[in-house]
């Protein structure tokens, strides 16, 4: 399996601290935001990863994680969004490097506490389709939130204003390699973006989504309060060790 990191967009939300830098290289505590998501990847075991960025400081990704040696590995990808697509349309540019392979998205900006190893081993026996990982969290109308019928989630809503469940669909999404043609397929949304939430619905739509709670602390760091509140979170961790 290889691993896809989502790093371009322009960080609206946390202006004017992106005014002149790309939001995941802002710190979150005592590392560079983007080194969280790859240290995620390496962790889980996948060695072959692409850091999908954009804007004006996409040369700034280089000379910070160079070809990925102080996390292990031999070699380090890099492609270039152009323009604010939205997520899924960041991910179309991963379909040359994936070659047909499964592949792990993780979004720049989401910080996990434990492992998603058990996740990457068991997708990789799921014969086809599509695995996200959720978490229960306080405030899920920011987020994709799944509706339950049951045990089993029949739709993705993103960003509902009446959530129907607590959950939050992560910023990590595992796919097989029908996810390019199902992002070519989408139409923007209301924002304007190519929906991630889109993507994952079509999977739904096809029966072969399937989920996982994830366990330990998950935040995204897009907004101020998340990004305090994930820089609260690595520094309280880090002093329990
Ligand atoms: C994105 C996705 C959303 C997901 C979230 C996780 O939201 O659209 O479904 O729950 O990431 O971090 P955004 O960060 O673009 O608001």
């Amino acid at each position: 399996m290889k691993g896809i990191i989502l790093a371009g967009g322009t960080g609206s939300r946390l202006f004017p601290l992106t005014k002149v830098t790309n939001k995941h290289l802002l710190p979150v505590y005592n590392a560079p935001m983007i080194y969280y998501p790859l240290w995620t990847l390496v962790n889980s075991g996948i060695q072959q990863i692409l850091v999908v960025t954009g804007g004006r400081n996409a040369g700034d990704f280089l000379r910070l994680l160079s070809n990925g040696k102080e996390f292990g590995l031999k070699h380090l990808n890099y492609t270039y969004q152009e323009g604010e697509g939205g997520i899924a349309d960041a991910l179309r540019l991963a379909e040359n490097f994936a070659e047909g392979e499964k592949i792990c998205v993780v979004l720049g900006d989401n910080i996990l506490q434990g492992s998603i190893k058990q996740a990457a081993e068991d997708f990789e026996r799921q014969p086809k389709g599509a695995h996200i990982l959720l978490k229960e969290v306080a405030n899920p109308e920011r987020f994709g939130v799944p509706v339950f019928e049951g045990d089993r989630i029949v739709r993705i809503e993103e960003k509902p204003s009446r959530p129907a469940s607590r959950f939050a669909v992560t910023g990590v999404y595992f796919y097989d390699a029908t996810v390019f043609e199902k992002a070519n397929q989408l139409k923007p949304s209301g924002r304007g973006e190519l929906e991630i939430t889109d993507v994952n619905n079509a999977y739904l739509q096809e029966g072969t989504l399937t989920y996982s709670v994830l366990e330990g602390w998950w935040t995204d760091a897009g907004t101020f309060e998340s990004l305090r509140s994930a820089a609260n979170l690595v520094a309280e961790t880090l002093a329990k060790k």
